[in-house]
């Protein structure tokens, strides 16, 4: 299965599906929607494909995601995987990829859509956060859910500190959700995802 991967920075997330070789999955490109993506220079050394489509260059969203999606079918994706891809997808683009897009949000959806989401649950008092693995729809963090962990917020915990313990879990989940998704063990029934075992 082939999967292309968008990142806008570091793209720790990426590294770590990168590093689990997932059997049946070849990563075909990396991209970013920014040239200096800390994870771009990451892949190319691994002699992955690497694009940066930098949208401040384009006059709208419409046009960055229709150059996008054309950079991302050029390699014919079974799966499109966002990770720490930091821009808000039009819904044709998210129409387009419907069932084969994924992301992953550092908080337990549905709490906490959006950003800042690590601060917002120590202001909130949580005692847990975490991360969840999603399918991508046109509503922003909200489509049906194939994973989360959760992890302790502890009471001198900072958004960096809880942040370093949530990113953690992420490495772990993302990685297991796309292999799952490769062997074909995800079925959407609506808002529920079930994986076979
Ligand atoms: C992570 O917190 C992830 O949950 C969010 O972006 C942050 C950076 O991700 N999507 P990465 O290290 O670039 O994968």
């Amino acid at each position: 299965k082939q999967i292309v991967i968008l990142i806008s920075g570091r793209g720790s997330n990426m590294q770590a599906i990168v590093e689990a070789r997932i059997a049946g999955a070849q990563i075909a490109a990396v991209i970013s929607n920014r040239p200096d993506a800390a994870g771009l220079a990451w892949a190319k050394a691994r002699g992955i494909a690497t694009l940066a489509l930098d949208h401040k260059q384009y006059a709208s969203r419409e046009d960055f995601d229709a150059a996008m999606q054309a950079a991302i079918d050029a390699f014919q994706p079974d799966l499109v995987v966002l990770a720490g891809f930091m821009r808000i997808l039009t819904p044709a683009f998210t129409r387009h990829y419907a069932g084969r897009m994924l992301n992953i949000h550092p908080s337990l959806l549905p709490a906490f859509p959006g950003l800042h989401t690590h601060q917002r649950a120590i202001e909130a008092g949580c005692k847990l956060a975490g991360c969840t693995v999603h399918f991508v729809t046109a509503e922003l963090d909200h489509g049906p859910i194939a994973a989360q962990a959760a992890v302790p917020v502890l009471d001198n915990d900072t958004p960096d500190s809880l942040a370093a313990r949530v990113v953690q879990e992420e490495h772990r989940i993302y990685p297991a959700v796309v292999a799952a998704f490769v062997a074909g063990k995800l079925q959407i029934n609506g808002l529920r995802v079930q994986i076979q075992d």
